[in-house]
């Protein structure tokens, strides 16, 4: 007995061991490319026609019967189970086979399973990459709008995790905004390299048949056409790149996720979480435990993890097709279902985030934020800055040990250090005009950050 759809019966006297079977067989996995696999044959089966290879009655009756396996499949909760098949290309093809005879058994004509799967991969890839672009861009939306609620919130800005300057919360918000564009962007630039169709390569040297490449590409929606058949079957730098991309998201997420973990932390008391992505202590009856927040940090080793496997996998590799890259696929899988609940998590923990304003300010108050406003102060009286730097340091150590903030130390005590210190140093010193004069692009000014929320809201409606 042959396994169900098997491509290759011909030339071996032997079955497969089970135990090799089991270790080659892709089928447990690479289902997932079902629909892709199945949309690309039909595709292929109309290049076929166009070539004369197949008759007007054959192209329909196989892709009458595809399609009916689609139909079939989403009908089917159980359509998979208890198939023996290689993989899915030997699936589809022993089903279509089954279904529609001998019309079915001239579909693999001119291709090979090595351009096959390439194609089906890069198009499910396409798709999956556009739903990962679109929740990013949730999560931005979530982002503007928790900044939007919180706009005239002010956060101490930390440096070595030691308070630096007072800093707009929006601002902190809109950070992770940026890397989240960026994200996209390399997300879109990838995708030019995953939509190219390696189909029409054969096995490495081309297809023997004159169908035409671009029209068989043109039905599947890609860009453009693989230049090189040798190159297109071995080709998995799209992958590579994909997992790359998404290493980065997964960095975003994970700093996005410490920030907050710090926050919510009776320590910080800056944030906090809702109950509804938080989990309790089975011992410890008080706690509530940011768990999401610490799940985005953790799934971000899992997909480095992917990004550095098919490096590896690829490394070395001679010309053309290997079986060590169908290692390719669940590296690309649990990238994409890591990195897509992962943003749907990051959002759903934005949605439902409260800010405790009082403490942000209290804490952006306290601890010396405005010491480099001081010095920014005195060079504008004309002192230089290195003077006035050294100079405030001497100030901050005399505050310290008066157990003061800076602008609780009377005008005396500091003209003591520099006589260009006036009354108007309070006005300087107070947090709204320590923000209000970060006002280069970029910087934290409440009406820089207000421009630049519009400018985030804009970009989310385009
Ligand atoms: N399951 C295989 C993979 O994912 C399909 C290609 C197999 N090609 C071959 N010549 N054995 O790579």
């Amino acid at each position: 007995m042959t396994k169900s759809g098997q491509l290759w019966g011909g030339r071996f006297s032997e079955k497969p061991h089970e135990t090799f079977a089991e270790f080659n067989d892709s089928f447990k996995f690479d289902r997932r490319l079902f629909a892709a696999d199945v949309r690309a044959s039909i595709a292929h089966a109309n290049g076929l026609a166009a070539a004369g290879v197949l008759t007007a009655s054959e192209v329909a009756e196989i892709t009458a019967g595809l399609s009916a396996l689609l139909d079939a499949a989403s009908a089917d909760a159980g359509y998979f189970d208890g198939s023996d098949a290689e993989d899915v290309h030997s699936f589809i093809e022993g089903k279509l086979i089954a279904a529609i005879g001998d019309a079915g058994r001239k579909v693999h004509t001119g291709r090979s399973r090595n351009d096959q799967v390439a194609t089906a991969f890069r198009l499910w890839l396409r798709e999956e990459t556009d739903t990962i672009s679109a929740f990013i861009r949730d999560l931005q939306s979530a982002i503007v709008e928790l900044a939007g609620r919180y706009k005239d919130a002010v956060l101490p800005g930390y440096t070595h995790l030691q308070r630096a300057q007072p800093v707009m919360f929006a601002h902190w918000c809109l950070a992770y905004f940026e890397m989240l564009r960026r994200d996209r962007e390399r997300l879109a630039d990838t995708r030019k390299r995953i939509n190219v169709m390696p189909l029409g390569s054969g096995a490495l040297a081309g297809t023997g048949f004159a169908i035409e490449r671009d029209a068989v590409a043109a039905e599947l929606g890609f860009d453009g056409i693989s230049a090189n058949s040798l190159d297109a079957v071995s080709d998995r730098d799209f992958a590579v790149e994909f997992t790359s991309a998404c290493s980065l998201i997964m960095v975003h997420l994970s700093r996005l996720a410490e920030d907050l973990i710090l926050y919510c932390s009776t320590e910080f008391g800056f944030v906090t979480l809702s109950d509804a992505v938080s989990s309790g202590s089975s011992l410890m009856p008080q706690k509530k435990n940011p768990d999401a927040l610490e799940l985005l940090r953790g799934k971000a080793g899992r997909v480095f993890g992917h990004n550095i496997s098919l490096l590896a996998m690829l490394k070395g590799l001679p010309l053309a097709y290997n079986k060590d890259m169908q290692e390719d696929k669940q590296a690309v899988f649990d990238t994409v279902d890591t990195v897509q609940i992962s943003l749907r998590a990051a959002t759903i923990v934005l949605e439902n985030a409260t800010v405790n304003e009082e403490k942000t300010l209290a804490a952006a108050n306290n601890g010396y934020l405005n010491a480099t406003e001081l010095a920014d102060y005195l060079v504008k009286k004309g002192v230089p800055f290195r003077t006035a730097h050294e100079t405030v340091g001497r100030i901050v150590l005399f505050a310290i040990e008066q157990g003061k903030e800076l602008d609780e130390l009377t005008i005396e005590a500091l003209r003591e250090f520099l006589p260009e210190i006036d009354e108007d140093v309070f006005t300087a010193l107070s947090i709204e005009s320590t923000l209000a004069a970060k006002n280069t692009v970029g910087g934290t000014s409440p009406e820089r950050v207000a421009n630049a929320l519009t400018a985030a809201k804009e970009y989310l409606k385009k």
